[in-house]
């Protein structure tokens, strides 16, 4: 175990932000931190960097004292800002120097850091004319100069484009196998991409922790879509194979059924009924539904 959450709570005046929040971080996994807007993301991100401090509950890192930690720390906000004036180069020397970089690294991490996002080309360049996706790699690099072993980025993805989405997931991606990384997104696909492990807040509750398949499992109710020429209301309630179900018209519906029952048993007995299926489909996307029911319970 790498961090221990314990009962960390934060509230802004009169605004809760975050309640009693408990997890524990393993080493080398990679957490995405789920929940809608105003769940309390943001808030937990910035306690667990030190940018914010608990109103109650701790935060232990494995072998040290709260105030040493920090520097194992790295973290993207989910609004980074930048001197427009200063070059990518110049703009992590700056952070550089502020951190516990060893003098005579700084110049190496920096150019080694700025190939792995990509920005080499851009080094002397104005951070003024960079796009939202450099700026963003940009900031992921002054994330990782200090080579942290917890990386924490703040809705890392939401400001992309679809190809610099994809391109920023990737470089999480790869950094998967040097550090632990928790970040935070609403889009569950996100989480999907990279992560197998999830923590859903909700108005500053953690309302479900745990795999991305025991989620499915747990909350990813009606799998099948069934669609048949005839209509089924009224048959479809009569099956006993049946767990649960849901029309969405009378030819359509979605079923979910018992674990002990096979789904060629639920055909079968469309088959004796004289109901001809045009279409069966196993949905993968009930995980969506599953995370949309999290949040909504
Ligand atoms: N500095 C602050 N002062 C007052 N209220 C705050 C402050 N920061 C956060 N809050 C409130 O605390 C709650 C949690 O906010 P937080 O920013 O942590 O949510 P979030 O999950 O990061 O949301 P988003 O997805 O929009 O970034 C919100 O209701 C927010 O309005
Ligand atoms: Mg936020």
């Amino acid at each position: 175990m790498l961090v221990k959450i314990d009962n960390l709570s934060k509230r802004f005046k009169e605004k809760v932000a975050v309640t009693n929040l408990s997890f524990t971080i393993q080493e080398g996994s990679c957490i995405a931190l789920l929940g809608p807007n105003g769940a309390g993301k943001t808030t937990t991100l910035q306690m667990l960097a030190r940018i914010l401090t608990q109103d109650s509950g701790s935060i232990q890192f494995k072998g040290y004292a709260p105030k040493d930690y920090q520097p194992l720390i790295g973290f993207l906000p989910q609004h980074p800002s930048f001197f427009n004036w200063m070059t990518a180069k110049e703009f992590l020397s700056f952070a550089g120097k502020l951190s516990t970089i060893p003098k005579e690294q700084l110049q190496n991490r920096i150019e080694k850091t700025l190939i792995f996002v990509s920005l080499e080309d851009a080094m002397n360049k104005k951070i003024g004319g960079f796009s939202g996706g450099m700026k963003q790699r940009l900031g992921l690099a002054q994330a990782l100069l200090h080579e942290p072993k917890l990386l924490i980025l703040d809705e890392p993805v939401s400001a992309l484009d679809p190809k610099g989405r994809r391109d920023f997931l990737q470089l999480i991606d790869n950094l998967k196998k040097e550090m632990t990384v928790l970040f935070s997104t609403h889009i569950l696909h996100d989480a999907q991409q990279i992560c197998d492990e999830v923590l859903i807040l909700q108005d500053g509750n953690l309302k479900w922790k745990g795999s991305l398949p025991s989620l499915r499992k747990e909350f990813g109710l009606l799998p099948i879509k069934l669609q048949t020429e005839e209509p089924m209301n009224g048959i479809i309630e009569q099956l006993d194979v049946i767990d649960a179900f849901e029309f969405i018209d009378p030819k359509t519906v979605k079923i979910s059924l018992p674990e002990n029952v096979h789904r060629n048993e639920l055909l079968q007995k469309l088959i004796d009924r004289n109901l001809s299926v045009v279409h069966f489909e196993i949905m993968q996307d009930s995980l969506e539904d599953a995370y949309m029911k999290v949040v909504r319970q």
